[in-house]
């Protein structure tokens, strides 16, 4: 392990001004986004999305890396160049999903679930890091309103397993474990939910000697679930959130990279706009958005080839107002300036 590589990744990562872009939905996932928008989800129709998106050389200057989905990763663009080099030549860094999504696991609430991946990932580290990818990324399933130690601590264990064998094949483990949002639990819940999850998987990460200097966390902001009586303010959760994170996360960890998890992608924005404006923590905070960065690109294509250029439009200006917010210099009016 290189660990003074990993460090200049993961700070790289997290340079304010710049994001992660999470492109890394499975085939099923893009089932529903390419449903969403009457396109078929075919091989083709995944890659020319996508390599929309890498070539939109602009708004890639807001985008420090990428998630890619295995399929991705060994893609050419429709001239033959790797998708891959295309990243690269944007200056940002690519990298690869690794778990293999998550099924229930049986022992813990019923419906309650484990991510799947460590079996054979010590196979695949390598071939990944051969063909550019630099970091990882590995998502826990945490629904706060069916939760039990038991699935808490194997999810922990699970993102630990894989922080440590990313780490021995030089690639930076993005450590995902999410509190969901669907649900109608209250902010309070998901703050203790979230608390409880954090402390447990940094417990995990060190009983297996993870460096946290060489991770990036990507948390859920504590929001409200989705269908909760009481909606929060942005102040709110901005300030619910950096006190939970402050309460659990060690200040080695180089940056936190948030996921989106099903908020409006302004609304997204405006959060971590007003953490970073009210900056009382010592970590950096960005982006790691895969709808609240790809919602409004995805539906300017339409997968029509005319639709490129105006897609790329949509995803400049989502990119710009995320890379904004990376430095808290995000403003509602900006939000109204077309790219
Ligand atoms: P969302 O921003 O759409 O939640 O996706 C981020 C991600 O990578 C979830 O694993």
């Amino acid at each position: 392990m290189n660990l003074d590589a990993l460090n200049k990744v993961a700070e790289a990562m997290v340079a304010p001004g710049r994001g992660i872009l999470a492109a890394d939905e499975s085939t099923g996932t893009m089932q529903k986004r390419m449903d969403a928008i009457s396109v078929q989800n075919t091989e083709d129709n995944r890659r020319d999305y996508r390599e929309l998106m890498f070539r939109a050389k602009e708004a890639m200057g807001y985008v420090s890396g990428v998630i890619l989905y295995d399929e991705t990763i060994w893609q050419n663009a429709k001239d033959g160049t790797p998708l891959v080099k295309l990243i690269e030549d944007a200056n940002a860094i690519p990298g690869i999903k690794v778990d293999e999504g998550a099924r229930d696991l049986l022992g813990g609430k019923p419906g309650e679930k484990i991510t799947r991946g460590l079996d054979k990932l010590h196979e695949r580290l390598p071939k990944y890091y051969e063909k550019g990818a630099r970091f990882a990324k590995w998502r826990a399933i945490i629904d706060p309103n069916n939760i039990s130690y038991a699935g808490l601590l194997a999810n922990a264990h699970a993102l630990a397993r894989y922080a440590n064998l990313c780490q021995e094949f030089d690639i930076v483990p993005i450590v995902e474990p999410e509190v969901l949002m669907d649900g109608d639990n209250a902010i309070e819940t998901t703050a203790a939910v979230t608390e409880w999850v954090l402390k447990e998987t940094f417990q995990q990460l060190y009983y297996l000697n993870v460096a946290l200097e060489g991770i990036v966390l990507k948390p859920n902001m504590i929001v409200p679930g989705k269908k909760a009586a009481r909606q929060a303010s942005i102040d709110e959760v901005a300030e619910k959130t950096i006190k939970v994170l402050k309460a659990s996360v060690p200040s080695a960890v180089p940056g936190i990279a948030y996921l989106s998890g099903g908020q409006s992608d302004e609304l997204a924005t405006a959060h971590l706009s007003r953490m970073n404006e009210i900056g009382d923590f010592p970590w950096k905070m960005t982006f790691s958005y895969g709808r609240a960065l790809q919602a409004a690109p995805q539906k300017a294509w339409a997968g029509k080839a005319e639709n490129v250029a105006a897609a790329q439009r949509a995803f400049l200006h989502r990119a710009r107002m995320n890379g904004l917010a990376s430095k808290g210099e995000w403003k509602t009016d900006l939000e109204k300036q077309a790219a």
